[in-house]
Order: C-alpha cells, then structure tokens, then sequence
C-alpha cells in the first residue's frame, strides 16, 4: 500500500510533500488552516440555509439567489431523471452542448465529488472528468485509496459544457442544481466533495472563497460537504497540489468518523 501511495503521489506531484509531512508540521505548508488529521471538533457551517452554525474566521458565506430552475419532481428514479437532464433546455447552455454529461459511478457511494461543468472531451464521451483533469482527479482519488466508479460518484455542478470552457454563470448553476439535489438525494452519500467554486456554489447556495472555505466542513442538508481546488486549477497551479492533497486527507479522516459514527463508536 506503501508503494502504490508513494506512486500516485509521485505521479500527482506531491510526493516531497508527503515527506515534509512527516518532518515538519502541516501548518508550514498551510499557516491559517486546521492541522490534520483534524480534530472531531471540526466547525461545522450550515448550507442552504444562509446561516453559519458557527462562523469560522476568514470563510467568505453570503446568501445566493434561491435557485430559479423548475424543481426536478422528487419521484424521479435514476432513468427517468437522466432522460430529464438529456432534455433539458432550462438555461443556454443547452445550444452548443453535443450531449449532456449526467454523472457516472456507484450510485450507492459513500463519496460524491461534484465538478464544475463537462469541458470538451467530457462532451464529446458523455461522461465526467475524462480529460486531463480527470487524469489528476482519478490520481487524487487513488492517493486516497479510492477508485473512480467503486463507492465513489461524480457529477457536475452543470450538465452541459460551458462554450470555451468558460465557468458557468450563476443563472446556469442555479438551473442545473435541482438535478444535482435530486442525485444527491438519490445517492445519499456519506460526505461530498466541492471541486472548485463553482460546484461549492451550487451545493451551499453560497458564494465561497475556496482558500477561505479549505479544512471547513459545511452541512448540507445533513450531509458535510468539504471543499477544494478543482483538477483543473492544480493543473495550472502546481503549488497548490499539497493543499489540495491536506483536503482530501481532511475528507478521508471525516469519512472514518462518519462511518464510526454509524457503527456507534463515536458519541
Ligand atoms: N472539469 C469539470 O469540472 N468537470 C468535468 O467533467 C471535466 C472537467
């Protein structure tokens, strides 16, 4: 297991970083954020709801515009919920798409990730993160243990790609988030994962600051969120791999909380 961890982090480019962990606190690589693994009493800031449970300095949450899309109907099951996101013509991104790009995994997962939006591969295959960012998220995953498609979903804050990969506007988030409500209420995973702003944004109905937001856990709804750095911003950021890495350690150390948690080990 060693091996294979040291190999994905080499090949995500965080192996060095790995090793000043062990050496030296984490808090040299990230000043203002929680040393991990993080302690239980993690603040937790409610979603959704506009309001903070408790208020951790630095995070950024203000109140969104409630979504404006049609609801999806609460009945909807997995086909009939694909077929409507397939015909969907609720914002304008519907004009340029060649297909939508619905999700793909275990759709009993512990572990949701929600991106951004399909770029252009993932619109041509029909399927989440396929690219180069995909390349890297699916490392990230394994630096963690996980494999995409086992006890792990993905989907995207928007179904449709936004033309030149341009981030999504809020009108088209708010249009796409009722079906990512009704798949995470379909899934019902354990923790959820933000990659990147604008997946923090459909998820909390809040406008987060990444930097601000990182080592926080956010409650949707009953369910904790984390959020982190897309791929495709670590792609362009190398510096930030070791961050984002911290993140998913944050993630994976919740993940055995809640699962101890559910076996009635932790009060
Ligand atoms: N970036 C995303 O946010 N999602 C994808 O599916 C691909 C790239």
């Amino acid at each position: 297991m060693t091996d294979r961890r040291d190999a994905v982090l080499a090949e995500i480019g965080i192996q060095p970083i790995w090793r000043l962990h062990a050496q030296t606190p984490a808090r040299e690589a990230a000043p203002d954020k929680p040393l991990q693994p993080v302690a239980a009493q993690t603040p937790v800031i409610r979603a959704h709801t506009g309001k903070l449970l408790e208020e951790p300095s630095g995070a950024s949450l203000s109140t969104m515009p409630p979504s404006k899309a049609s609801s999806v109907p609460e009945a909807l099951g997995w086909e009939a919920l694909e077929e409507s996101v397939r015909g969907c013509t609720a914002c304008g991104l519907c004009q340029a798409r060649k297909q939508t790009v619905f999700g793909v995994g275990d759709r009993q997962a512990d572990w949701l990730l929600v991106g951004e939006g399909p770029g252009a591969e993932e619109d041509e295959r029909g399927e989440p993160f396929v690219g180069q960012a995909g390349k890297l998220l699916d490392a990230m995953l394994g630096s963690i243990g996980l494999t995409r498609g086992e006890d792990v979903y993905i989907a995207n804050a928007v179904k449709c790609r936004p033309p030149g990969n341009r981030t999504p506007e809020a009108s088209e988030i708010a249009a796409c988030t009722p079906f990512l409500e009704r798949q995470i209420a379909l899934i019902q995973p354990r923790l959820i994962v933000a990659l990147g702003r604008p997946a923090a944004q459909s998820l909390l109905n809040a406008e987060i600051k990444i930097g601000a937001a990182r080592g926080r856990l956010f409650d949707r709804q009953g369910i904790p969120v984390i959020v982190t750095y897309h791929p495709a911003y670590l792609l362009r950021n190398l510096e930030d791999k070791a961050k984002s890495w911290e993140d998913l350690c944050f993630a994976q150390d919740q993940m055995q909380r809640l699962k101890a948690g559910a076996r009635g080990e932790i009060a």
